[in-house]
Protein backbone atom coordinates (compact mmCIF):
# COMPACT_ATOMS: atom_id res chain seq x y z
CA UNK A 1 0.00 0.00 0.00
CA UNK A 2 1.28 3.90 -1.28
CA UNK A 3 0.52 5.83 1.82
CA UNK A 4 1.17 9.61 1.81
CA UNK A 5 1.95 11.28 5.15
CA UNK A 6 1.78 13.87 6.79
CA UNK A 7 2.66 15.50 10.45
CA UNK A 8 2.28 18.98 11.86
CA UNK A 9 1.20 18.27 15.61
CA UNK A 10 3.63 20.68 16.96
CA UNK A 11 6.97 22.38 15.44
CA UNK A 12 7.62 20.53 12.72
CA UNK A 13 6.12 20.14 9.14
CA UNK A 14 6.80 16.16 8.45
CA UNK A 15 5.87 14.60 5.02
CA UNK A 16 6.37 11.23 4.11
CA UNK A 17 5.77 8.70 0.46
CA UNK A 18 5.60 5.26 1.62
CA UNK A 19 5.32 1.60 0.75
CA UNK A 20 4.21 -0.57 3.40
CA UNK A 21 3.11 -4.47 2.75
CA UNK A 22 2.31 -7.01 5.11
CA UNK A 23 -0.41 -8.22 7.89
CA UNK A 24 -0.05 -7.37 11.54
CA UNK A 25 2.93 -10.02 12.33
CA UNK A 26 5.13 -9.16 9.25
CA UNK A 27 5.45 -5.73 8.06
CA UNK A 28 7.68 -4.13 5.70
CA UNK A 29 8.05 -0.57 5.08
CA UNK A 30 10.07 0.90 2.32
CA UNK A 31 10.55 4.36 2.31
CA UNK A 32 10.25 6.12 -1.02
CA UNK A 33 10.83 9.71 -0.03
CA UNK A 34 10.31 12.04 2.79
CA UNK A 35 10.82 15.44 4.13
CA UNK A 36 11.03 17.46 6.85
CA UNK A 37 10.85 21.00 7.81
CA UNK A 38 11.64 21.88 11.43
CA UNK A 39 10.89 25.32 12.87
CA UNK A 40 14.04 25.72 15.71
CA UNK A 41 14.80 28.92 14.03
CA UNK A 42 11.65 30.60 14.20
CA UNK A 43 11.25 29.80 17.87
CA UNK A 44 14.42 30.16 18.98
CA UNK A 45 14.31 33.68 20.24
CA UNK A 46 11.23 33.08 22.18
CA UNK A 47 12.84 29.80 24.13
CA UNK A 48 9.31 27.35 23.18
CA UNK A 49 7.46 27.13 20.85
CA UNK A 50 4.83 30.03 19.61
CA UNK A 51 1.50 28.27 18.07
CA UNK A 52 0.71 30.99 16.09
CA UNK A 53 4.32 31.02 14.47
CA UNK A 54 4.10 27.32 14.18
CA UNK A 55 0.94 27.42 12.57
CA UNK A 56 2.31 29.51 9.72
CA UNK A 57 5.20 27.84 9.06
CA UNK A 58 3.21 24.84 8.56
CA UNK A 59 1.35 26.84 6.08
CA UNK A 60 3.86 27.66 3.97
CA UNK A 61 5.94 24.98 4.58
CA UNK A 62 2.39 21.98 3.68
CA UNK A 63 2.41 22.94 -0.25
CA UNK A 64 6.51 23.49 -0.75
CA UNK A 65 7.03 20.28 0.62
CA UNK A 66 4.20 18.62 -1.04
CA UNK A 67 5.27 19.85 -4.55
CA UNK A 68 8.76 18.89 -3.69
CA UNK A 69 7.56 15.15 -3.11
CA UNK A 70 6.08 15.62 -6.66
CA UNK A 71 3.77 12.85 -5.89
CA UNK A 72 0.76 11.76 -8.02
CA UNK A 73 -3.01 10.87 -7.05
CA UNK A 74 -1.80 6.95 -8.87
CA UNK A 75 1.05 6.83 -6.67
CA UNK A 76 -0.67 6.52 -3.59
CA UNK A 77 -3.23 4.63 -1.79
CA UNK A 78 -3.71 6.12 1.32
CA UNK A 79 -3.35 9.83 2.72
CA UNK A 80 -2.56 9.57 7.02
CA UNK A 81 -2.71 12.37 8.68
CA UNK A 82 -2.23 13.21 12.82
CA UNK A 83 -5.07 14.22 14.22
CA UNK A 84 -3.82 14.67 18.44
CA UNK A 85 -2.47 15.34 20.69
CA UNK A 86 -0.66 18.67 19.71
CA UNK A 87 -1.29 21.85 19.02
CA UNK A 88 -4.31 22.61 17.52
CA UNK A 89 -4.05 25.65 15.06
CA UNK A 90 -0.98 23.64 14.41
CA UNK A 91 -3.24 19.82 14.28
CA UNK A 92 -6.10 21.72 12.00
CA UNK A 93 -3.36 23.01 9.26
CA UNK A 94 -2.15 19.90 8.52
CA UNK A 95 -5.91 18.30 8.73
CA UNK A 96 -7.32 21.54 6.45
CA UNK A 97 -4.40 21.12 4.44
CA UNK A 98 -5.02 17.39 3.51
CA UNK A 99 -8.26 18.43 2.78
CA UNK A 100 -7.85 20.38 0.39
CA UNK A 101 -5.46 18.35 -1.25
CA UNK A 102 -8.10 15.42 -1.76
CA UNK A 103 -10.53 18.05 -2.86
CA UNK A 104 -8.33 19.31 -5.65
CA UNK A 105 -5.87 15.99 -6.84
CA UNK A 106 -6.66 13.57 -4.20
CA UNK A 107 -10.51 13.03 -4.70
CA UNK A 108 -10.55 8.67 -4.75
CA UNK A 109 -8.21 8.18 -1.85
CA UNK A 110 -8.85 7.76 1.83
CA UNK A 111 -7.77 10.04 4.37
CA UNK A 112 -7.47 8.36 7.80
CA UNK A 113 -6.39 9.83 11.17
CA UNK A 114 -3.33 9.13 13.25
CA UNK A 115 -2.68 9.80 16.84
CA UNK A 116 0.34 11.27 17.51
CA UNK A 117 1.58 9.02 20.25
CA UNK A 118 0.36 6.02 18.08
CA UNK A 119 3.19 7.21 15.41
CA UNK A 120 5.73 7.23 18.36
CA UNK A 121 4.64 3.83 19.75
CA UNK A 122 5.08 2.41 16.72
CA UNK A 123 8.56 3.74 15.72
CA UNK A 124 9.94 1.20 17.29
CA UNK A 125 9.46 -0.58 14.15
CA UNK A 126 12.09 1.11 12.39
CA UNK A 127 14.78 -0.28 14.60
CA UNK A 128 17.75 -1.46 12.44
CA UNK A 129 18.03 -4.10 15.34
CA UNK A 130 14.45 -5.49 14.70
CA UNK A 131 14.38 -8.37 12.20
CA UNK A 132 10.70 -9.96 13.19
CA UNK A 133 8.03 -9.02 15.21
CA UNK A 134 7.61 -12.93 16.04
CA UNK A 135 8.83 -13.46 19.77
CA UNK A 136 8.90 -9.75 21.00
CA UNK A 137 5.82 -9.41 23.09
CA UNK A 138 5.47 -9.05 25.79
CA UNK A 139 7.24 -5.59 25.64
CA UNK A 140 7.36 -2.30 27.72
CA UNK A 141 8.11 1.00 26.09
CA UNK A 142 8.80 4.10 27.31
CA UNK A 143 7.23 6.96 25.44
CA UNK A 144 9.28 10.15 25.96
CA UNK A 145 8.00 13.57 24.33
CA UNK A 146 7.61 17.17 24.63
CA UNK A 147 4.17 16.68 26.18
CA UNK A 148 4.50 12.97 27.34
CA UNK A 149 5.65 10.50 29.56
CA UNK A 150 4.22 6.99 29.75
CA UNK A 151 4.90 3.53 30.19
CA UNK A 152 3.20 1.51 28.20
CA UNK A 153 2.81 -2.67 28.11
CA UNK A 154 2.44 -3.95 24.45
CA UNK A 155 0.85 -7.58 24.61
CA UNK A 156 1.42 -7.56 20.52
CA UNK A 157 1.46 -4.99 17.65
CA UNK A 158 -2.08 -3.77 18.38
CA UNK A 159 -3.13 -4.84 22.37
CA UNK A 160 -1.57 -2.58 24.41
CA UNK A 161 -2.36 -0.30 27.57
CA UNK A 162 -0.29 2.57 29.33
CA UNK A 163 0.41 1.58 32.43
CA UNK A 164 1.40 4.85 33.73
CA UNK A 165 2.23 8.77 32.67
CA UNK A 166 3.21 11.99 33.85
CA UNK A 167 1.46 13.83 36.47
CA UNK A 168 2.61 17.37 35.49
CA UNK A 169 5.55 17.87 33.38
CA UNK A 170 6.57 15.89 30.53
CA UNK A 171 9.84 14.77 30.63
CA UNK A 172 10.90 16.66 27.36
CA UNK A 173 9.18 19.78 28.98
CA UNK A 174 11.59 19.24 31.95
CA UNK A 175 14.13 18.86 29.66
CA UNK A 176 13.08 22.56 28.05
CA UNK A 177 12.35 24.32 31.06
CA UNK A 178 15.73 23.72 33.11
CA UNK A 179 17.49 24.28 30.06
CA UNK A 180 15.84 27.70 29.83
CA UNK A 181 16.77 28.35 33.34
CA UNK A 182 20.06 27.95 32.41
CA UNK A 183 20.25 30.11 29.41
CA UNK A 184 20.58 27.47 27.00
CA UNK A 185 19.12 27.44 23.38
CA UNK A 186 15.72 26.10 22.55
CA UNK A 187 14.72 23.03 22.39
CA UNK A 188 16.67 22.55 25.72
CA UNK A 189 17.03 17.95 25.58
CA UNK A 190 19.54 18.17 22.65
CA UNK A 191 21.44 21.11 24.82
CA UNK A 192 21.35 19.80 27.85
CA UNK A 193 22.84 16.45 26.32
CA UNK A 194 25.52 18.29 24.89
CA UNK A 195 26.26 20.16 28.04
CA UNK A 196 26.42 17.00 30.15
CA UNK A 197 28.70 15.07 28.10
CA UNK A 198 31.43 17.76 30.07
CA UNK A 199 29.42 18.14 33.41
CA UNK A 200 30.12 15.37 35.81
CA UNK A 201 26.95 14.22 37.45
CA UNK A 202 27.74 13.58 40.81
CA UNK A 203 28.12 17.57 41.63
CA UNK A 204 24.54 17.89 42.62
CA UNK A 205 22.19 15.50 44.16
CA UNK A 206 18.98 15.98 42.40
CA UNK A 207 16.13 14.23 43.56
CA UNK A 208 14.34 11.44 41.78
CA UNK A 209 10.57 12.20 41.98
CA UNK A 210 8.62 9.16 42.47
CA UNK A 211 10.89 6.72 41.91
CA UNK A 212 9.72 4.27 44.67
CA UNK A 213 6.40 5.02 44.20
CA UNK A 214 5.22 1.73 43.09
CA UNK A 215 3.32 2.47 40.43
CA UNK A 216 4.01 4.00 36.65
CA UNK A 217 3.62 7.69 37.26
CA UNK A 218 5.99 10.41 37.14
CA UNK A 219 6.63 13.66 38.24
CA UNK A 220 8.75 16.20 37.10
CA UNK A 221 7.31 19.52 38.39
CA UNK A 222 9.58 18.92 41.94
CA UNK A 223 12.91 18.08 39.97
CA UNK A 224 12.32 21.44 37.87
CA UNK A 225 11.78 23.47 41.21
CA UNK A 226 14.91 21.91 42.83
CA UNK A 227 17.01 23.01 39.93
CA UNK A 228 15.44 26.37 40.72
CA UNK A 229 15.96 26.60 44.12
CA UNK A 230 19.83 25.01 43.37
CA UNK A 231 20.30 27.90 40.88
CA UNK A 232 19.21 30.90 43.57
CA UNK A 233 21.22 29.52 46.19
CA UNK A 234 23.81 29.57 44.45
CA UNK A 235 23.92 31.99 41.21
CA UNK A 236 23.11 35.43 41.16
CA UNK A 237 20.13 36.28 38.86
CA UNK A 238 20.17 38.75 36.23
CA UNK A 239 16.46 39.19 35.13
CA UNK A 240 14.99 38.02 37.79
CA UNK A 241 11.16 37.81 36.15
CA UNK A 242 12.77 35.72 33.26
CA UNK A 243 15.01 33.30 35.60
CA UNK A 244 18.05 34.00 34.17
CA UNK A 245 21.33 33.15 35.99
CA UNK A 246 24.85 33.94 36.08
CA UNK A 247 26.49 30.68 35.65
CA UNK A 248 29.97 29.78 33.79
CA UNK A 249 30.08 27.38 31.39
CA UNK A 250 31.63 24.30 33.04
CA UNK A 251 29.05 25.03 36.07
CA UNK A 252 26.02 24.49 33.23
CA UNK A 253 27.33 21.56 32.44
CA UNK A 254 28.17 19.69 35.77
CA UNK A 255 24.20 20.91 36.63
CA UNK A 256 23.22 19.89 32.94
CA UNK A 257 24.74 16.41 34.02
CA UNK A 258 23.08 15.83 37.56
CA UNK A 259 19.24 16.64 36.36
CA UNK A 260 20.12 14.40 33.24
CA UNK A 261 21.32 11.45 35.57
CA UNK A 262 18.55 12.58 37.63
CA UNK A 263 15.74 12.22 35.52
CA UNK A 264 17.28 9.34 33.42
CA UNK A 265 17.64 6.99 37.13
CA UNK A 266 13.64 8.01 37.15
CA UNK A 267 12.96 6.71 33.52
CA UNK A 268 14.74 3.85 33.42
CA UNK A 269 13.70 2.76 37.37
CA UNK A 270 10.36 2.49 36.60
CA UNK A 271 10.44 1.43 33.07
CA UNK A 272 12.68 -1.87 34.16
CA UNK A 273 10.21 -2.02 37.15
CA UNK A 274 7.36 -2.93 34.89
CA UNK A 275 9.66 -5.27 32.74
CA UNK A 276 10.28 -7.25 35.94
CA UNK A 277 6.40 -7.47 36.76
CA UNK A 278 5.19 -8.11 33.32
CA UNK A 279 7.92 -10.54 32.56
CA UNK A 280 8.39 -8.41 29.43
CA UNK A 281 10.76 -9.86 26.58
CA UNK A 282 11.49 -6.67 25.29
CA UNK A 283 12.52 -2.98 26.09
CA UNK A 284 11.39 -0.14 23.90
CA UNK A 285 11.47 3.31 23.98
CA UNK A 286 10.28 6.51 21.88
CA UNK A 287 9.79 9.99 21.48
CA UNK A 288 11.51 13.09 20.96
CA UNK A 289 13.74 12.72 24.71
CA UNK A 290 14.77 8.83 23.26
CA UNK A 291 17.23 10.65 20.75
CA UNK A 292 18.73 11.05 24.03
CA UNK A 293 22.10 8.75 23.86
CA UNK A 294 22.53 8.61 27.57
CA UNK A 295 18.78 7.80 28.42
CA UNK A 296 19.30 5.30 25.16
CA UNK A 297 22.75 3.75 26.49
CA UNK A 298 21.52 3.09 30.21
CA UNK A 299 18.24 1.36 28.91
CA UNK A 300 20.07 -0.63 26.27
CA UNK A 301 22.62 -1.88 29.07
CA UNK A 302 20.19 -2.58 31.39
CA UNK A 303 18.27 -4.60 29.10
CA UNK A 304 21.32 -6.65 28.01
CA UNK A 305 21.80 -7.13 31.63
CA UNK A 306 18.66 -8.67 32.29
CA UNK A 307 18.62 -10.88 28.90
CA UNK A 308 15.93 -8.24 27.27
CA UNK A 309 15.49 -7.27 23.42
CA UNK A 310 16.23 -3.48 23.12
CA UNK A 311 14.74 -1.26 19.97
CA UNK A 312 14.61 2.30 19.32
CA UNK A 313 14.74 3.60 15.91
CA UNK A 314 17.30 5.72 14.74
CA UNK A 315 17.73 8.89 16.15
CA UNK A 316 15.76 11.26 13.35
CA UNK A 317 12.82 8.88 13.22
CA UNK A 318 12.50 9.63 17.56
CA UNK A 319 11.82 13.39 17.38
CA UNK A 320 8.35 14.44 14.63
CA UNK A 321 8.43 13.10 11.55
CA UNK A 322 5.86 12.28 9.00
CA UNK A 323 6.99 8.60 8.32
CA UNK A 324 6.16 7.27 11.68
CA UNK A 325 2.30 8.46 11.14
CA UNK A 326 2.21 6.98 7.96
CA UNK A 327 3.51 3.40 9.31
CA UNK A 328 0.91 4.14 12.36
CA UNK A 329 -1.89 5.08 10.37
CA UNK A 330 -1.22 1.35 8.16
CA UNK A 331 -1.40 -0.69 11.09
CA UNK A 332 -4.73 1.25 12.35
CA UNK A 333 -5.82 0.67 8.62
CA UNK A 334 -5.33 -3.26 8.89
CA UNK A 335 -6.49 -3.59 12.27
CA UNK A 336 -9.87 -1.83 11.88
CA UNK A 337 -8.89 1.25 14.10
CA UNK A 338 -8.77 3.59 11.98
CA UNK A 339 -9.20 6.99 13.36
CA UNK A 340 -11.57 9.77 11.16
CA UNK A 341 -10.33 13.05 10.71
CA UNK A 342 -13.16 15.17 11.51
CA UNK A 343 -12.91 13.64 15.03
CA UNK A 344 -11.75 16.31 18.01
CA UNK A 345 -8.22 16.98 16.84
CA UNK A 346 -6.81 16.11 20.66
CA UNK A 347 -6.71 12.61 21.29
CA UNK A 348 -4.96 11.31 23.89
CA UNK A 349 -3.46 7.46 23.57
O1 LIG B 1 8.51 13.83 20.13
P1 LIG B 1 8.95 15.23 20.00
O2 LIG B 1 9.76 15.63 18.78
O3 LIG B 1 7.73 16.20 20.04
C1 LIG B 1 6.60 15.95 20.84
O4 LIG B 1 5.78 15.08 20.46
O5 LIG B 1 6.56 16.56 21.94
O6 LIG B 1 9.76 15.58 21.33
C2 LIG B 1 10.34 16.83 21.52
C3 LIG B 1 11.02 16.84 22.88
C4 LIG B 1 11.53 18.21 23.30
O7 LIG B 1 11.12 18.45 24.62
C5 LIG B 1 13.04 18.07 23.19
O8 LIG B 1 13.75 18.89 24.10
C6 LIG B 1 13.23 16.60 23.52
O9 LIG B 1 12.17 15.95 22.85
N1 LIG B 1 14.51 16.09 23.03
C7 LIG B 1 15.49 15.62 23.84
C8 LIG B 1 16.59 15.29 23.01
N2 LIG B 1 16.23 15.55 21.71
C9 LIG B 1 14.96 16.02 21.75
N3 LIG B 1 15.53 15.49 25.18
C10 LIG B 1 16.66 15.00 25.73
N4 LIG B 1 17.75 14.67 25.01
C11 LIG B 1 17.77 14.80 23.66
N5 LIG B 1 18.86 14.47 22.96
ZN1 LIG C 1 6.08 13.82 19.10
Amino acid sequence: MRILSIETSCDETGIALLNIEGDLDNINLKIKKELLATQFETHRPFGGVVPGLARREHEKNLPLLTKELEVKEKDVDLITVTVGPGLDPCLWTGINFVKELQAEKFSNTEVVGVNHMEGHLYSFLLSEDLESIEDIFPAIQLVVSGGHTMVVLMKSLTQWEVLGETRDDAAGEAFDKVARMLGLEYPGGPEISKFAENGDSQTVDFPRPMINSGDYDFSFSGLKTAVLYYLKDNFKEIESSDLKFDIPRDKKADISASFQKAIIDTLVSKTFRAVEEFNAKSVMVSGGVAANTLLQESLKNKSKEKNKNFFVAPARYNTDNGVMIGLAGYINFLSGNSHKIESQPNLSL
